[in-house]
């Protein structure tokens, strides 16, 4: 059993809740943060009341250093949270959208990473989620893209830099999880089936799938300055 503290952001949802579970399961204490209390409060009950939560908001560096503080110490820091803004063909990708996709993943992303930095334990690490747009040429994904590469970019810089602490990055293909939640039901399925269709392995993922990614990275002291691929091989499609 490991006694190792694992916070992660976006941890009430998804691929998030996936990774604080399969954390927890792996004998991890965890705590999981997000913005609204009831959602957390809710995942909390989910996961048997046996994690921790934080309610704060990653575009507000200043504050999340105060419930950093009331945590102390920690030894992994996990980033699954962001938006869809940015998404969209690219003749008419809105800019100021795509400037919320930046303000709502890259940037949040980058300030948490940073602010958790004073609380870090040495040799612990930061996984980041980033999206396999970033290495793909899904027509419809370019500021998608950006905002991810942008993150996946960061990740052999800071492995190197903040060493010994480990750096590392998950990517996650098509996900059914809540993120989806823009469309209807019947728009949802249909994108799910046509993206599984072109998926190799012929389904899109879940986020447990994501998730056994993630706990990969957080408990292997041997990885750093990766950028893990889980997407089901959809990076392969025309
Ligand atoms: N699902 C996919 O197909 C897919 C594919 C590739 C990449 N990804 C990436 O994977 C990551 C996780 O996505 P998901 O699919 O698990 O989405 P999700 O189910 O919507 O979960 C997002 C989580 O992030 C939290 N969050 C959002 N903004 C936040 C903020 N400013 N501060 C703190 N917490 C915040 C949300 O809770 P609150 O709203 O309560 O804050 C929620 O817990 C995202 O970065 C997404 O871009 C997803």
């Amino acid at each position: 059993m490991s006694l190792q503290h694992a916070v992660v952001i976006g941890g009430s949802s998804g691929i998030g809740l996936a990774s604080a579970r399969l954390l927890l399961e792996q004998g991890f204490r965890v705590t999981i943060a997000a913005r609204d209390q009831a959602k957390l409060k809710a995942s909390v009950d989910h996961l048997s009341g046996k994690v921790g939560m934080i309610a704060i908001d990653a575009r507000d560096p200043a504050a999340v250093k105060q419930a950093f503080e009331s945590l102390g110490p920690f030894d992994h820091l996990v980033l699954a949270l962001g938006s869809g803004h940015g998404a969209g063909p690219f003749a008419t990708l809105d800019m100021a959208d795509l400037l919320a996709g930046f303000q709502t993943k890259l940037i949040p992303h980058a300030a948490m990473a940073q602010v958790a930095l004073t609380f870090l334990q040495p040799e612990g690490s930061i996984t980041f989620v980033s999206a396999v747009s970033a290495q793909s040429a899904m027509p419809g994904t370019a500021g998608l893209a950006a905002v991810n590469a942008g993150i996946e970019a960061m990740v052999r810089v800071l492995a190197a830099e903040l060493k010994p602490l480990r750096v590392n990055g998950v990517s996650p293909g098509v996900i059914d999880t809540p993120w989806w939640d823009f469309l209807s039901a019947g728009e949802r399925q249909a994108v799910f089936e046509d993206f599984a269709g072109r998926t190799p392995v012929g389904r899109i993922g879940r986020p447990e799938d994501v998730a056994k990614a993630v706990a990969f990275l957080v408990s292997s002291s041997f990885m750093s300055g990766h950028v893990l691929t889980c997407d089901g091989g959809i990076h392969l499609a025309t």
